[in-house]
């Protein structure tokens, strides 16, 4: 088959939701339906343990399990899929945000009755940033919930997408019999009152047919086609490629524990969805069907054995064709290196693969040389930076409890911030070293690896800072009178870019106000 015939097969995705939505619940249905999975519960064993919270040697492990899970593939209606997973937990959202940038596409799980929460609204925003595609799968409409087209109005108005319903509920909680699929025009119900049955879909080309009445009683049959008249009259048609463009989002409604809603979901994702998109590098855009292979690094994954500290490093295929042992560049180094066995993943199952393809995702085993965000080529030099940090929660001053150990310790805190563990920030005025982190939790990990993997010893010290902001400069002026004002508020990122270090929100306002030709950004990407 053609390179551009293998490229447009592929459609590599992520499932993203605040956590408790039903993003795990849908995976594994999907899964089920590729006939990647034999049963239910597969992927659902990986997920890290809401009990485990406070245990992160648990939690861990458990990440080590789900490498397993980190990337799921399977075939379906001719159609290679690559499910990109994203860690629920929390204190793991950077490496989702960091996971987005390597999707084509996402689906957005949002429960029926708690509607967009914060997580939901983060992550609709990360990929708002690069137009990402978004389809939205409501949830759980077997239970109450909020008014269906309340619920639209929210996420236009929480996460500014546009809307476009492709099905549609009829009745929820207790009354929800099923979905009217407007997408192919059809109908389908639960068998009598027991939920864990489904009946095959019946096609109704005119939902004013009176057959509708007797399959779902006269009250819901006209209830349904008010609503349908009314979704005619206030949202748009539907447009593949205003989808495509990350402009317009269908949406679903379903019950992912109970089956409902979901084959409807997968057929028409494996029909709209993009295939494997063109990258920004910062030299040029780099198109998937072009003969020489490129791809970049967007996930490191420690191995949780200390006595070895090999790693495996999570690359998207951005063009061409990746082949096991040849000889490829790695740009920021400029050393040539090839891989003797580079990994693939099929649902629970990792293989070692001598060929993958633009939309792909290839785990190279690394023993501490790469860095989140590495680009690989043929030989060309390119830099695929659009890997955004946020501004951390937490911030603390690291100290080298082993005087001894102090070049461990370095190369520790360099080696885990390159697999974005957290962020480190140096201060200009002193050279002291600031770790900063999404969650409270990552201080454990990094203590707990730089002690067993690296034999170095660090104690923390709070670091009282609001948020971290990239600071942007539109006036050399007014930037030369900060940096003299501001001089101990004033570290670097690791690519070296100037952060202020804002003590509180009060401060920062001030500091906006004074100083009106610099801009504050709370992302490293601007
Ligand atoms: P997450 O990955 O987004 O965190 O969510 P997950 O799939 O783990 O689902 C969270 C909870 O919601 C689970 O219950 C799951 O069974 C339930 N759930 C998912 N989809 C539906 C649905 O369509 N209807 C209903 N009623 N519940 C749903 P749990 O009790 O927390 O876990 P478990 O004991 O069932 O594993």
């Amino acid at each position: 088959m053609s390179l551009s015939k293998e490229i447009a097969k592929r459609r590599t995705f992520g499932i993203i939701s605040h956590p408790d939505a039903g993003k795990t619940t849908l995976t594994e249905k999907l899964l089920l339906f590729g006939g990647a999975i034999q049963e239910a519960g597969a992927v659902k064993s990986n997920k890290i343990k809401k009990t485990a919270t406070s245990d992160f040697m648990e939690i861990e492990k458990q990440r080590g399990i789900s490498v397993a899970t980190s990337v799921m593939g399977f075939s379906y209606k001719d159609k290679r899929i690559n499910i990109l997973d994203t860690p629920g937990h929390q204190d793991f959202a950077e490496d989702t945000y960091r996971t987005l940038t390597a999707v084509d596409s996402v689906i957005l799980v949002i429960d029926v009755a708690k509607g967009v929460e914060t997580q939901t609204e983060k992550l609709a925003e990360v990929c708002r940033m690069r137009d990402t595609p978004i389809m939205v799968f409501i949830n759980k409409l077997d239970r109450e919930g909020k008014d269906a087209f309340d619920l639209l109005d929210e996420v236009e108005q929480k996460i500014g997408l546009h809307l476009c319903p492709l099905s549609w509920p009829i009745g929820m909680g207790q009354d929800f019999q099923g979905v009217y699929d407007i997408w192919s025009q059809s109908i389908k119900l639960y068998l009598g009152g027991n939920k864990q049955k489904i009946q095959e879909s019946v096609k109704i080309d005119n939902i004013a047919d009176s057959i509708l009445d007797e399959m779902v009683g006269q009250k819901a049959a006209s209830q349904l086609r008010e609503e349908i008249e009314l979704i005619q009259g206030v949202y748009p048609t539907f447009d593949a490629e205003t989808y495509r463009k990350g402009q317009l989002s269908p949406v679903f409604f379903g019950s992912a524990l109970n089956n409902f809603g979901v084959n409807e979901l997968l057929d028409c994702f494996v029909e709209i969805a993009p295939s494997p998109q063109p990258k920004k590098a910062e030299e040029r855009l780099v198109k998937p069907e072009e003969e020489n292979f490129s791809a970049f690094v967007f996930k490191i994954h420690a191995n949780m054995d200390p006595n070895h500290r090999n790693r495996l490093a999570f690359a998207k295929v951005v063009s061409g064709n990746f082949e096991r042992n040849k000889n490829y560049l790695h740009v920021r180094t400029n050393k040539k290196m090839k891989f003797s066995a580079p990994m693939t993943f099929l649902a629970s199952k990792k293989n070692v693969v001598d060929n993958a393809y633009a939309g792909d995702i290839v785990g190279l085993p690394d023993s501490g040389n790469f860095r989140i965000g590495d680009a690989f080529t043929e030989g060309e030099n390119l830099h695929f930076r659009d890997i955004p940090s946020f501004s951390p929660e937490h911030f603390r001053f690291i100290n080298n409890d082993d005087p001894m150990k102090a070049k461990q310790l370095n190369k520790g805190v360099d080696q885990l911030m390159d697999e974005g563990v957290a962020q480190l920030f140096t201060l200009e005025t002193n050279g002291r070293k600031i770790i900063g982190t999404v969650g409270a939790l990552q201080y454990e990990v990094i203590q707990y690896r730089l002690e067993h993997e690296y034999g170095a010893k660090c104690s923390y010290e709070n670091y009282p800072c609001h948020k971290a902001c990239w600071v942007e400069s539109h006036d050399e002026q007014h930037l030369s009178e900060f940096r003299m004002q501001k001089s101990r508020y004033l570290a670097r990122d690791k690519f070296d870019q100037l952060v202020f270090m804002a003590d509180s929100s009060f401060s920062l306002q001030m500091t906006q106000e004074k100083f009106p030709g610099l801009s504050f950004h709370f992302k490293s990407e601007f």
